[in-house]
């Protein structure tokens, strides 16, 4: 690995030495989240250098409880890669989902609308451990706990990365910069906010999810509409329950003992043939917020924005992490076509490319929020349009077919 280090001293404001170092690379990964891991694999498989920077520990973003289901593409990926060794012994392949409504269930058949394909769950945080496993194993860079990350120099030919790791201060020179620290990440802020436009929209509610040592009360994934809100029951084992709970978006955690969400989770779930929920110790607890974003461009000078740092989608249809695959994989190609032939097309068209399935993923994920989420002024005309749209969605082959081929996946351009 080209990695040029200079050791230069300076003095910094408070007149003490700091011990400033220059380093090369060709591509400055910010963010060792789905995005950013996943984008140094695709690298490093066509000889492309990167280093990666991550403010937080390997421990902590290798235990950060986040989504579980992965569409077709990234498990495929995951093969290509290398690293589906443990996905393959532990990934749960899901050929369906359950749409509860009205207290009866009704199952949305992927493999057979789709022409066989399907989800897996596996979680997120499993992806991580792998992808930096696999890293690490090659004997190529991520730095933890890299400290005050900044970007500079967007627009010249040596954008920088400046950081502090163990008290030196350190300038990572690139040839561009992937700015994958996800949405509170200082990537896309340190772009001038008159060259972005940003397209976006809150939620009333947020989701309270546990894990729970209990073993799904169902084969599947069950997206439940209820007047008390919306549910879903997923799972992340055999042993191991995932269950999420419609909240208000800003709702304490403290509010919600263990009893008062069995009791929540028993009353939207219910259906009228008797099916039980099946309960156990909840070993994790949280509240997540809702939003879709969107930035347009993606891009700024030399630093290009993938993943969360450049779009969110509310979690309903699990596609935050999958979308942030996408990226990655464009922007990939993109540069491998640039280090081969020195051409920049890819790389110009990098933000159109993927703003066109961003936007799908942005639809759709809205939809599902939009048809299964109780909304605070919503009245009785909305709740018979959800089940109206929920009933036509389950009972007409093509509107299956349009969630199902969301659900799993859309094609790569
Ligand atoms: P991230 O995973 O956010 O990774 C960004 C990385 O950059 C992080 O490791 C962060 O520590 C690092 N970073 C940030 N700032 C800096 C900096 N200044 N310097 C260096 N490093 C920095 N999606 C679903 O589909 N289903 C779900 O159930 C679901 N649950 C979620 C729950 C939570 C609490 C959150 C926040 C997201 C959830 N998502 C879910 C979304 C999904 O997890 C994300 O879409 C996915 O993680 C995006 O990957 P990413 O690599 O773009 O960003
Ligand atoms: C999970 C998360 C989602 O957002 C979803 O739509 C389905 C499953 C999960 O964490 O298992």
């Amino acid at each position: 690995m080209a990695l040029a280090f200079k050791l230069p001293r300076c003095n910094d404001r408070a007149g003490t030495k700091v011990i400033q170092r220059k380093m090369r690379t060709q591509i400055g990964i910010v963010g060792a989240g789905p995005a950013g891991l996943f984008l140094s694999l695709l690298l490093q498989r066509v000889g492309i250098e990167s280093v990666v920077l991550e403010m937080h520990t390997r421990k902590y973003v290798e235990e950060r409880i986040r989504a579980g289901v992965l569409e077709q593409g990234t498990v495929d990926l995951m093969h290509e890669l290398g690293v589906s060794e443990r996905l393959k012994r532990q990934g749960l392949q899901h050929g369906g989902i359950e749409l509860r409504f009205g207290g009866r269930g009704h199952r949305i058949d992927f493999r057979e609308l789709t022409g066989g394909k399907c989800v897996t769950i596996y979680a997120q945080h499993e992806v991580i451990k792998d992808l930096i496993a696999a890293r690490l194993a090659a004997n190529r860079p991520i730095i933890f706990e890299a400290e005050d990350v900044s970007v500079h120099d967007l627009e010249s030919t040596v954008p920088v990365i400046h950081f502090g790791a163990n008290g030196v201060v350190e300038q990572l020179q690139c040839d561009f910069i992937a700015g994958c620290d996800g949405f509170h990440g200082i990537c896309r802020t340190s772009i001038p906010s008159g060259a972005l436009q940003i397209y976006d929209r809150d939620y009333p509610f947020g989701w309270l999810g546990i894990l729970a040592q209990a073993p799904p009360s169902s084969h599947e994934l069950t997206y439940a509409h209820h007047d008390r809100g919306f549910a879903l029951l997923s799972m992340r084992s055999p042993e191991i329950s995932r269950l999420y709970l419609q909240c208000d978006p800003d709702e304490e955690i403290a509010n919600w003992s263990d009893q008062r969400i069995w009791q929540e989770l028993r009353q939207r779930l219910a259906t009228m043939d008797g099916w039980k929920l099946t309960e156990g110790p909840i070993i994790q607890k949280g509240v997540t917020g809702m939003r879709s974003f969107v930035t347009e461009p993606m891009q700024f000078g030399k630093m290009f924005l993938a993943g969360d740092a450049a779009h969110i989608v509310p979690p309903t249809g699990a596609k935050g992490l999958n979308l942030a695959v996408a990226d990655v994989r464009v922007l990939a190609r993109a540069l491998a076509e640039f280090y081969a032939n020195g051409k920049t097309e890819l790389l110009d068209r990098y933000s159109e490319v993927c703003l066109r399935r961003v936007w799908k993923v942005q639809r759709f994920s809205w939809w599902m929020t939009s048809m299964l989420h109780r909304f605070a002024n919503d009245n009785p005309f909305d709740g018979r349009r959800q089940i109206a749209e929920l009933d036509y969605v389950t009972s007409s082959r093509a509107a299956s077919q349009t969630l199902a081929e969301n659900y799993v996946g859309l094609p790569m351009d």
